[in-house]
């Protein structure tokens, strides 16, 4: 039996991959062989610029603008990205907008934009892509969840309801479709050096705070790509509904 980390002859659609998280795992996915679809939300530049990074390196990309918190706008991305570069073996649901607000100050209108944007685009993704996985008999899909997720931070409320409900619907959905061969994890990770969190913008509280681990230090976007390399891969075969926690030991379970 062979079992390795090559993702050739597979397609990957990566939301919000024009940056941190998203790109580094479109960068890795592509050097594993995958045919990469790079979704971005109104980044035309840097999608380009990482097709064309990735198309340098002799891979496979092509990017396609749509807001993943929009069910319309998921139905035509999915559409597109069928029509361009065919069946959808792996969805990383990695879009993800942080918002810092005490939450007596907290808005109705930013409720629903961080509700709808870190956690119903995962519903309206796995919505439109697990029916060419099941008619297949198999697929994998790994959500970003964050390890705010588990801690809560004050301050964060909308943020972390977001990918505490990101835990939860990926764990059903593991449970829904492993009968199908179905792969569905999710990934919570600890501080990671991008424009979400980066070391320029954080207050110092903050900081203070995300390094409080025992690691002592964010991690850089590979890090987090290295996590859904593997759970992309053959290696996770045995892996259904976990929550894998590259953290700096931020969370122990
Ligand atoms: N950076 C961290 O410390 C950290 C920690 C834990 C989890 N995460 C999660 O990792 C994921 C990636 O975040 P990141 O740190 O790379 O930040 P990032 O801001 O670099 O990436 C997020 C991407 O999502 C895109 N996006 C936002 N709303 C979108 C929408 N409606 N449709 C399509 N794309 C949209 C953005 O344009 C951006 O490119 C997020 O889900 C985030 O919550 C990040």
């Amino acid at each position: 039996m062979s079992v390795q980390l090559s993702l050739v002859g597979q397609t990957a659609l990566v939301t919000g991959a024009a940056t941190g998280i998203g790109r580094a795992i479109a960068l890795k996915f592509a050097q594993a062989g995958a045919r990469v679809v790079v979704n971005h939300l109104n980044q035309p530049q840097e999608a380009a610029t990482l097709v064309q990074t990735i198309k340098h390196a002799g891979g496979q990309a092509v990017a396609i603008s749509a807001d993943v918190s929009d069910g319309e706008a998921v139905q035509r991305l999915v559409t597109e990205a069928l029509h361009t570069v065919g069946d959808i073996h792996i969805l990383v649901n990695n879009a993800g907008i942080i918002q810092e607000k005490p939450f007596l100050d907290t808005t109705e209108a930013d409720w629903d934009r961080m509700l709808n944007t870190d956690l119903k685009s995962v519903f309206l993704m796995a919505r439109a892509v697990l029916p060419g996985m099941v008619a297949r008999g198999g697929g994998v899909v790994i959500n970003l969840a964050s390890d705010l997720g588990m801690l809560g931070r004050e301050n964060y409320a909308p943020y972390c309801t977001a990918k505490a409900g990101v835990i939860g619907l990926s764990k059903s959905l593991a449970r829904e479709f492993a009968p199908h061969g179905i792969r569905v994890n999710a990934i919570a990770p600890g501080p990671v050096n991008t424009a979400m969190v980066s070391l320029e913008s954080m207050s110092a509280e903050w900081m203070e705070k995300e390094l409080a681990i025992p690691q002592h230090r964010v991690a850089e976007p590979e890090e987090i790509a290295a996590t859904a390399l593997f759970l992309a891969s053959d290696l996770s075969r045995f892996y259904c509904g976990q929550v894998l926690g590259p953290n700096g030991g931020s969370v122990m379970p």
